[in-house]
Parts: structure tokens; C-alpha cells; sequence
């Protein structure tokens, strides 16, 4: 359904070279080294498999491509790990968000190489559930502070730092 949905909208928008396909991102359905770049951009936090699907994204990807990730990051204060006991909240398919540098450790570890990155933000805004709130009233106010958490309404709202990063893929 969305894959119509986005194929219709870029055909509208006058996209004539692009297709939508739906893959489990640990099995993607393309010959090795078939791309010169991938954006994995608010997913990778959602992946039960990340070791598998990193792999998986350096055999698609051709040697020394670009692979760009952008995806929230846990504040390196939230001792409490209050950001994933926050997003597992929303049944949608949340498994952990890393701290940035676990982040690139991560692709580090896969022989990916670091070239450019900045930090933008992301703000999550949910309805303040039950569960919500005695999350919140269970974290010191130091910890909340770290994602500017405020409650306005039955709303709770929160800002997360997310970090983009530009990789290179191995070299062969
Ligand atoms: C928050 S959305 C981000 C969508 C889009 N990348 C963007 O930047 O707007 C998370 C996406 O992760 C995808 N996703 C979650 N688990 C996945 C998996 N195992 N394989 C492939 N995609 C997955 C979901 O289908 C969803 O499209």
C-alpha cells in the first residue's frame, strides 16, 4: 500500500526514475556492490538484527560507497536510559536507541570510516498514557532535563539529538 502510495506521489512530483520497494533490511533482495550509496535514516533503532543488517548493507553497497545514518541518540548522561525505556513505550517496533559514539562504534567495528557528521534534533511527542507518566515521575528531573521533557495538556513532549553521519563503505 505505501509502496503505491509513494510510487503515485513521486510520479505526481515528477519522478520518473524512482521505485519503492518493500525488504527486511537483513535480507535485501540485490547482487552484491549493486549501490553507490544507501540512507538508513530513522530505522536502524528499530532493528532487532543490527549486526546482520549492517552486514547486509556493506554487501549491497559497492566499495568505498556512501552510506549516510541518521538516527537518535541517547544523551551520554541518561544514566537512567530514560530515552529507550521512553520510546518502548510506543508499540512501534522500538528496540534501543545507541549513544552516538556507540553508534559509530558500531560501524567502526564493520570497517566503515567516519568521514563527516552533525547533530540535528528530533522531537517526540506522545500521549501522556499512563505508563508515561510514572516514567516520568519515576526520572530525576536531571535526566528529563537532558531531553528538555516538558508536559503540556495529556501531552508529553521531548527532544532527542540525532546524529547524521556520512560513511564511507569498506574499501575492497
Ligand atoms: C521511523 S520510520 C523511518 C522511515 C524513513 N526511513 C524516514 O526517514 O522517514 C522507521 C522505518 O523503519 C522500517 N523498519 C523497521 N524494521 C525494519 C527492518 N527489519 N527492515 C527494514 N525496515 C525496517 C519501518 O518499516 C519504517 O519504515
Amino acid at each position: 500500500m505505501a509502496v503505491l502510495r509513494n510510487q503515485a506521489t513521486a510520479g505526481e512530483q515528477g519522478y520518473a526514475n524512482v521505485e519503492f520497494l518493500v525488504a527486511d533490511g537483513c535480507t535485501i533482495d540485490f547482487l552484491d556492490a549493486s549501490f553507490d550509496g544507501i540512507t538508513w535514516r530513522y530505522a536502524l533503532h528499530h532493528s532487532a538484527q543490527v549486526e546482520a543488517a549492517l552486514a547486509e548493507v556493506g554487501r549491497v553497497l559497492r566499495p568505498a560507497a556512501v552510506l549516510v545514518v541518521a538516527d537518535a541518540v541517547r544523551h551520554p548522561e541518561d544514566d537512567r536510559d530514560f530515552i529507550n525505556r521512553c520510546q518502548a513505550l510506543e508499540p512501534d517496533g522500538h528496540v534501543r536507541i545507541y549513544t552516538a559514539n556507540g553508534l559509530v562504534d558500531l560501524f567502526w567495528a564493520s570497517d566503515f570510516e567516519a568521514q563527516q557528521q552533525f547533530v540535528s534534533t528530533i522531537t517526540f511527542t506522545r500521549s501522556l498514557k499512563a505508563a508515561y507518566r510514572d516514567l516520568i515521575d519515576g526520572t530525576p528531573p536531571e535526566i528529563l532535563d537532558l531531553y528538555g521533557v516538558t508536559i503540556t495538556g495529556d501531552r508529553a513532549v521531548l527532544d532527542s539529538d540525532v546524529l547524521n553521519v556520512k560513511f564511507a563503505a569498506p574499501a575492497d
